[in-house]
């Protein structure tokens, strides 16, 4: 066996943080999430609101990577990323995704299933006016997911947009958010003996029924 096998095969991990009980459980999952998110905050989790987004291409081969969840509305969590992107054309050939929360150091996650739609480009307007100049400049900078030559182009891509737009520069066209409407989220709590504690919340005709998991 190899060096590295060897390590990984003893590393190993002993979960043991208060354990999930259904009845300290909220009966509405965006409660819960809420109370999660807000002990990664707090319990400072490196970027707790950054999760993993799956998506399926048009030969259902799934990929995988990680965004920021910038808001949850109306029951949908929200991202933003560019919708000329990989993950934009997979999304559009298939709305199905799941974003994952790795909250590791918390001994937790969680995991949204569902469908997703296109935020109204108002409301991508406004989130786009709210961040930093440089990444605004970004945005327009980044043909995300098209093959690049070299570094220098996409710097001088980014100079060329800090030239022509200075301090105020349009949200891109082709940039935008989407909401994620869920069908299932499910929490997922580390436990001893790796009795961990699973509980699947899931939306059946607008009630959400909650399932305890073997783990
Ligand atoms: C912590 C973290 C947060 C990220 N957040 C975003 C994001 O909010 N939106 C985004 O488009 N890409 C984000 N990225 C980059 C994506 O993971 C990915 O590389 C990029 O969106 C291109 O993905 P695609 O080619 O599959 O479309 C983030 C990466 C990391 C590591």
């Amino acid at each position: 066996m190899t060096d590295i096998s060897t390590q990984l095969q003893s590393m190993r991990e002993q979960y043991d943080q208060e354990p999930l009980r259904r009845s300290s459980l909220h009966m509405c999952p965006f409660s819960q999430f809420a109370t999660w998110l807000n002990d990664a905050v707090s319990l400072k989790v490196y970027d707790p609101n950054a999760c993993s987004l799956s998506t399926v291409d048009d030969q259902n081969g799934p990929v995988a990577r990680a965004v920021l969840l910038k808001g949850i509305e109306n029951g949908r969590f929200i991202f933003y990323t560019n919708q000329n992107s990989r993950k934009a054309k997979h999304l559009t050939s298939n709305p199905k995704a799941c974003i994952h929360f790795p909250w590791f150091s918390l001994q937790r996650q969680v995991l949204v299933t569902g469908e997703v739609s296109k935020v109204e480009d108002s409301q991508a307007e406004e989130y786009f006016r709210s961040r930093p100049l440089l990444s605004q400049l970004g945005a327009w900078a980044s043909s995300q997911s098209e093959e690049l030559d070299s570094r220098e182009t996409l710097e001088k891509s980014f100079l060329e947009a800090k030239e022509k737009y200075g301090e105020h520069p349009p949200k891109p066209p082709h940039w935008g958010g989407y909401y994620l409407l869920p069908n299932s989220i499910e929490f997922w709590q580390g436990g001893p003996n790796r009795l961990h504690d699973r509980f699947l919340y899931e939306n059946l005709q607008g009630d959400w029924c909650i399932r305890r998991l073997n783990p």
